[in-house]
C-alpha cells in the first residue's frame, strides 16, 4: 500500500438541520490526482473546506500526512496549497504583488520570495502579465493568478475547487496542463474538484462521486464506466407498463430495466432505462421484441458509456442541471 496523504474520515457538515456533507470518507495517496465529481451543492466545496480547516467538520476527522487537520492546522497548512473555488485577489493589486502576498503569508522573504513569486508565475503561464493590475485581466487569467497563490509555499497536496468554471479554452487548456506537469514533475498529490466530467475523465487518476453530500462510487475513471456493463439504452414508450418492463427485462442480453421520470420537456412518455450486458445484441433484442408486440417506440437513445452515464445511471439525473 503506498502512503496516504489524506484521509477523511466520516465527515459530516451540518447547517441546522440540513446536511451538506453526510459521511464521507475516502483516501489519497501520494502522487495521486483524486477527483470529486458532482453537481452543483454536491458537498465538494464543504468537503475541501473541512479538510483545508477553513471550519471543524461536525463529526468526523480528517487526516493529512499524518497531521490531524483541527488539532494540527498551523502544520497541515504548511503542506496544503489551497486555491479556492472563488477567487481570493486584491483587483487593484498586479498579480504578482498578489502572489507575493501568499507568499508572505507563509513566512517568505527577500530573495526567496522574489524567486518563488516568478517561479510559480511563470508555471501557470503569466509572466508577460503579472505586473498588470488583477482587475484588466480575463477571468482565466485571474483563475491562473489564484493557482499560482495556491503554489508559491510549494504544497504537498493541492486543493483545486473547480478551477476552470467560467474560464476560455486557452486558459482551461493552461489550468490542465498545470495540474499534469505539478502532478507528474513534482509528484504533487491533488484533490479536483469539478462537475465537469470530461476533466476528471482526463485527469484523475480515481474519482469520487458526490451526490447530496453522499459519497455514492469511488473508483478509477475506467473501472467506473465498466460497471455500467454494455451500456444503457432508454426508450421512451406511451405508457409504464409493467408486463412490457418484465419482458424486456427478461431478453437474454438485458441486465435490468426500470422506468425512470422523464427529464424536462419530454412530457407524455415514459422512460424505459434498460442496462444491457451487451450492448448492441440488447439493442436488436429490445426492437425485435417492440416490433414483436406491437409496442409504439417513442423515442431510442443509446447512451455512450462515460461518467456522465455513470452519474445518471447512479441518481437518475445528469450531473448539469
Ligand atoms: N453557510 C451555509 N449555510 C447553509 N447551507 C450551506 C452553507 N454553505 C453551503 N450550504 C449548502 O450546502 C450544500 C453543499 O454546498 P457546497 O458549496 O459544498 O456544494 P458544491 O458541491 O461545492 O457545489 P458547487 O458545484 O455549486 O460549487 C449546498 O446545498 C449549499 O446550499
Ligand atoms: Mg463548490
Amino acid at each position: 500500500m503506498p502512503a496516504s496523504i489524506l484521509e477523511a474520515r466520516n465527515l459530516v457538515k451540518k447547517y441546522g438541520d440540513f446536511i451538506a456533507v453526510n459521511d464521507v470518507s475516502f483516501i489519497i495517496e501520494e502522487g495521486e490526482v483524486f477527483g470529486l465529481l458532482g453537481p452543483n451543492g454536491a458537498g465538494k466545496s464543504t468537503t475541501i473546506a473541512m479538510l483545508s480547516g477553513l471550519f471543524p467538520p461536525t463529526s468526523g476527522s480528517g487526516a493529512i500526512g499524518g497531521l490531524d487537520v483541527v488539532r494540527d492546522l498551523a502544520k497541515v497548512k504548511q503542506i496544503i496549497g489551497v486555491v479556492p473555488q472563488e477567487l481570493a485577489l486584491y483587483p487593484t493589486l498586479s498579480g504578482r504583488e498578489n502572489v507575493r502576498f501568499f507568499g508572505e503569508l507563509y513566512g517568505l522573504r527577500g530573495k526567496a520570495l522574489s524567486e518563488r513569486v516568478d517561479e510559480v508565475i511563470g508555471y501557470v503561464g503569466m509572466s508577460e502579465r503579472a505586473n498588470d493590475r488583477v482587475q484588466t485581466y480575463s477571468g482565466g487569467m485571474k483563475r491562473r493568478i489564484n493557482l499560482a497563490a495556491g503554489l508559491v509555499n510549494h504544497p504537498r497536496l493541492l486543493f483545486l475547487d473547480e478551477p476552470t468554471v467560467g474560464v476560455d479554452p486557452q486558459s482551461r487548456n493552461h489550468i490542465f496542463e498545470s495540474v499534469e506537469r505539478l502532478n507528474r514533475e513534482r509528484g504533487m498529490s491533488i484533490l479536483y474538484t469539478t462537475h465537469y466530467m470530461e476533466e476528471a475523465q482526463r485527469l484523475c487518476h480515481r474519482v469520487g462521486i458526490i451526490d447530496r453530500g453522499r459519497l455514492i462510487a469511488l473508483d478509477t475513471p475506467k473501472r467506473l464506466i465498466e460497471s455500467l456493463g454494455g451500456g444503457i439504452i432508454q426508450l421512451g414508450l406511451v405508457t409504464a407498463d409493467e408486463r412490457v418492463r418484465a419482458a424486456v427485462e427478461s431478453l437474454p442480453a438485458v441486465r435490468s430495466a426500470a422506468f425512470v421520470a422523464a427529464e424536462e420537456g419530454a412530457e407524455g412518455k415514459t422512460i424505459l432505462k434498460i442496462e444491457a450486458s451487451h450492448g448492441n445484441e440488447a439493442l436488436l433484442q429490445v426492437l425485435h421484441y417492440c416490433n414483436e408486440a406491437n409496442i409504439d417506440i417513442l423515442s431510442l437513445d443509446l447512451l455512450e458509456p462515460n461518467l456522465e452515464t455513470v452519474f445518471l445511471n447512479l441518481t437518475g439525473k445528469s450531473l448539469r442541471d
